[in-house]
């Protein structure tokens, strides 16, 4: 076969004759994932009574969130915040999805809420622990899937900005999971409040260098996604009301929503509240979205600093992370760069010890000289002062000379003779 020269690595575009059949691709991949049905797994963060239940049940039309009465009993409990999680297959138009709702009740319900995202990052973490495991087990065929793929974290309709307890976690969790805040309740806020406090959140929000999930639209995608993506974008933080009542509207027709003495506020209307737009984002348009997320950006940020942190070399080239042999070549390598290192340090020691041992002789040397001068000093004075003495002694001293018996005055009297008796 020829090759092309002239196009060496590159790839060409060809123009077909006729139907292969290729094009069927995506159906085949609709069907096979339409078959195996989807996991989801999403986390509701808030305080208790905020309406976790409620809108949860409301967003998937369905009693995922059993009533308090019938409340398993929690499966962890950490801290004052317990992990509980509930799992529902749910079906429509023939898709399965395999929902799991990991709650978190009694987060942000102590006195003292300073450590309470602790324990929902340790869970957060632990799930991507326990994928990694799985991920390099010999045999990979079945890998249970059990992380987070979004959390939605109600903030409490005050009205104000965020809170010290709301800036924490996000802060804490945004590098690892989907965040999506939420207001909650927002029935219990005038549109114009509303307005105000989303603004005060996003302020709070951008100022904290908070990430939180946002529809990206792309050069691929069509001008109807792109509007839908500025549509939901334009939401964010969505407000929302949660309701799982029907109750009955001015022209007679049953709706989820709220009764108040002045009228009733619907779920399902966007003019009232955001759920609309919140479900459309998590269900209809960016499930997918979120999960490739988690996958391919948090969870992948969370392994490399892992097998990092465990001292595994970044490299580029699969082939290396997985072949035995380079594993080998590696280890042996750093195993002579640790021996080498531990070698230069004994040798630093050793010149350093040698070096104290010499500065200390030097110094023992140089008293030694020191008092050598001084006694010398202290003898040279003693052998002055001793001539000196010797001189004056000298000086005062009779002369005695050979003349001296016939020179000497004559005594007195008579000379006692010393043997006379
Ligand atoms: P815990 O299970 O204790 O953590 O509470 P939760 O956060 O799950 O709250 P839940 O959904 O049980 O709701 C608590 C109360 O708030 C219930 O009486 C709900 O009817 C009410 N509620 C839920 N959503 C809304 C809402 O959007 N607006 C208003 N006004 N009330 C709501």
């Amino acid at each position: 076969m020829k090759s092309n020269s002239g196009n060496a690595g590159g790839v060409q575009k060809k123009k077909m004759n006729g139907y292969v059949g290729f094009s069927n691709y995506p159906n085949q991949v609709h069907r096979r994932s339409v078959k195996r049905g989807f996991n989801f797994t999403l986390m509701v963060v808030g305080e208790s009574g905020i309406g976790k239940s409620t809108l949860i049940n409301t967003l998937f039309d369905t009693k995922i969130f059993p009533d308090h009465e019938e409340m398993p009993p929690s499966a962890e409990t950490v801290k004052g915040v317990d992990i509980t999680s509930m799992s529902a297959d749910i079906q429509e138009n023939g898709v399965k999805l395999r929902l799991t709702v990991v709650d978190t009740p009694g987060f942000g319900d102590s006195i003292n809420n300073e450590d309470a995202w602790q324990p929902i990052l340790e869970n957060i973490e632990s799930r991507f622990d326990a994928y990694l495991a799985q991920e390099n087990r010999v045999n990979r065929s079945k890998i249970s899937d059990n992380r987070i793929d979004a959390v939605i974290y109600f903030i409490k309709p005050t009205g104000h900005c965020l809170r010290a307890i709301d800036i924490e976690f996000m802060k804490r969790l945004h590098t690892k999971v989907n965040l999506i805040p939420i207001i909650a309740k927002a029935d219990t806020l005038t549109a114009r409040e509303l307005e105000l406090f989303k603004a005060k959140i996003l302020a709070d929000i951008n100022y904290h260098g908070i990430q939180i999930f946002k529809p990206v639209s792309d050069e691929f995608d069509d001008p109807e996604t792109v509007a839908d993506n500025r549509d939901i974008l334009s939401k964010i933080p969505f407000a929302v009301i949660g309701s799982e009542k029907y109750v009955e509207r001015a022209d007679g027709t049953m709706v989820r929503g709220r009764r108040y003495p002045w009228g009733i506020i619907e779920v399902e209307n966007e003019e009232h509240n955001d759920f609309i737009k919140l479900r459309q984002m998590l269900l209809r348009t960016h499930m997918e979205e979120l999960k490739d997320t988690t996958d391919m950006v948090l969870y992948e940020n969370y392994r490399t600093q892992k097998l990092l942190s465990m001292g595994h070399v970044q490299d580029n080239n699969v082939f290396r992370e997985f072949n035995p042999l380079v594993q080998m070549e590696e280890e042996r390598r750093s195993h002579e760069a640790k021996m080498q290192k531990m070698e230069a340090e004994m040798t630093a020691v050793f010149q350093q010890k040698v070096q104290e041992k010499e500065s200390k002789l030097k110094q023992s040397e140089e008293e030694l000289y020191a008092r050598h001068k001084e006694m010398k000093t202290v003898l040279e004075k003693q052998r002055g002062e001793l001539e000196e003495k010797k001189k004056r002694a000298e000086s005062t001293a009779r002369p005695i000379t050979p003349m001296e018996p016939h020179s000497a005055p004559a005594t007195k009297g008579k000379k006692k003779n010393i043997f006379s008796g």
